[in-house]
């Protein structure tokens, strides 16, 4: 496992999760869902990020919100389907404020993981319920992990988890096998100036070398911080959700510039 996560930066592991826990974490995303009493929407698109981000977005870190897919509105701004069927996705502290979320998080089989690639007191950074809904669910455009979350020295990990079948058709991750040890191109941080997408590096990542990653619901994607990935909109009649979890090594420091902020220290793994 820990040579296929060095050598093409990314990892499947089938058969992560069984169906009963997958049915466990739906079940509590509708609930959060329909618990939420927000009266204000906020939209997440990957493709308009900077004029999407507000005070909202930017105040998650600490509970649970729901943001809204770009295409789930007319032009007079009024939903075209119900709420349920409008979440981007929900972020970014499930982990704490939901106790299913919080126990499938924390459960030893991912820390296990976790040591495995060398993460020893792993600090749990942020969580996300991603829904890429029928039809409407949106691109998201070839990006790193460690161009959002940034540490000292940079050694984050994503663990994204599929809750449902991912193919071609309904949008499944594509990634760039090997592409990690390319540079960062770029970084999203929070300034004095407020946010701002800083360029690095050109990202001449080949589009036709990137190459689609179709799963069966309960797989889990171990994703290198520094490896491109995308993923298509969804233009069919099911959703691909997934719950994805972002974990930096216990040995870096959380730096400034990040976008995330939070109240308390992260939660670790023991
Ligand atoms: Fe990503």
């Amino acid at each position: 496992m820990l040579q296929s996560y060095l050598n093409d930066g990314y990892v499947i592991v089938e058969n992560f999760i069984g169906s009963e826990e997958i049915r466990a974490l739906k079940d509590s995303a509708a609930r959060i869902i329909q618990e939420d009493k927000t009266a204000k929407t906020s939209i997440f698109s990957s493709v308009n990020q900077l004029q999407t981000t507000d005070d909202y977005f930017l105040g998650s870190g600490d509970t649970m919100r729901c943001f809204f897919e770009e295409a789930a509105y007319d032009e007079n701004g009024q939903l075209i389907v119900p709420k349920e069927k409008a979440i981007n996705k929900i972020g970014h502290a499930l982990h704490e404020c939901s106790p299913t979320f919080k126990f499938f998080s924390f459960q030893p089989k991912i820390n296990s993981i976790l040591k495995t690639l060398g993460f020893e007191k792993a600090k749990l950074l942020q969580s996300m319920y991603i829904f890429k809904q029928p039809q409407i669910g949106g691109e998201v455009l070839p990006h790193q992990d460690a161009c959002y979350l940034h540490t000292s020295p940079q050694r984050v990990v994503g663990l994204w988890f599929a809750l449902e079948d991912a193919t071609l058709k309904n949008g499944c991750l594509h990634v760039l096998p090997g592409g990690h040890t390319s540079k960062l191109s770029a970084k999203f941080i929070r300034s004095d100036n407020g946010l701002e997408m800083k360029q690095l590096n050109e990202a001449n990542w080949d589009p036709n070398k990137f190459i689609p990653v179709e799963v069966a619901a309960g797989t889990l994607v171990v994703l290198h911080d520094h490896l491109p990935h995308k993923s298509s909109p969804n233009l069919s009649n099911r959703s691909r959700q997934a719950y994805t979890l972002h974990v930096a090594d216990g040995n870096t420091e959380f730096t400034e510039l990040n976008w995330l902020r939070k109240r308390a220290p992260f939660p670790e793994y023991a």
